[in-house]
């Protein structure tokens, strides 16, 4: 019989980062940071993505383009991708993502793409650890508790254990 199920998901709205925490605050300057190290020649969009380890290090990356497109790397990543090769099994405890686009910190708010969406993901099935997800613009601040509310119906490795014959 056809049943019809409903989700709900809960994030923050801040109007301004002077209500975030300091940590936070100190999280997303990283990320703008990063931004404007961006190398975005082709698309002109630059951002910058900030983790803060469980043991309270930053670690930024921006993204990086290449005149073949699809080897271009996401901000996300980049500082996903710092994390695992410089600080071997410290678990992301926050992440922050802005952006620059026409040399201005964007109005909005910029949300990850699917592809860094299942990274974050990823490392909280990893390390057992919700991992908050902080995206600024110049006009809010939006904050979520963990990847599944950007994410939800995670595909993980539970979906590719196989059944023990
Ligand atoms: N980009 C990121 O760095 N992170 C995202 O989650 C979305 C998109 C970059 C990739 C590309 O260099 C530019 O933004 C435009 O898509």
């Amino acid at each position: 019989m056809l049943s019809i199920k409903n989700i709900a998901l809960s994030y923050c709205e801040y109007d301004t980062v002077d209500e975030l925490e300091a940590m936070d605050r100190e999280l997303i300057n990283s990320a703008i940071q990063a931004a404007e190290s961006a190398y975005a020649p082709y698309s002109g969009f630059r951002v910058g993505a900030a983790v803060r380890l469980d043991t309270g290090e930053t670690v930024s990356g921006s993204n990086v383009e290449n005149a073949a497109f699809p080897s271009g790397t996401c901000a996300e990543r980049c500082a996903l991708s710092a994390c695992w090769s410089g600080y071997p099994g410290k678990k992301p405890a926050a992440l922050a993502i802005a952006a620059i686009s026409d040399g201005e910190f964007t109005d909005d708010p910029v949300p990850p793409c699917g592809n860094c969406r299942q990274l974050i993901a990823e490392e909280e099935m990893r390390h057992g650890k919700p991992v908050r997800i902080i995206l600024s613009g110049r006009k809010k601040t939006l904050v979520f508790e963990n990847s599944k509310i950007l994410l939800p119906f995670q595909f993980n490795k539970n979906n590719i254990t196989r059944a023990q014959s």
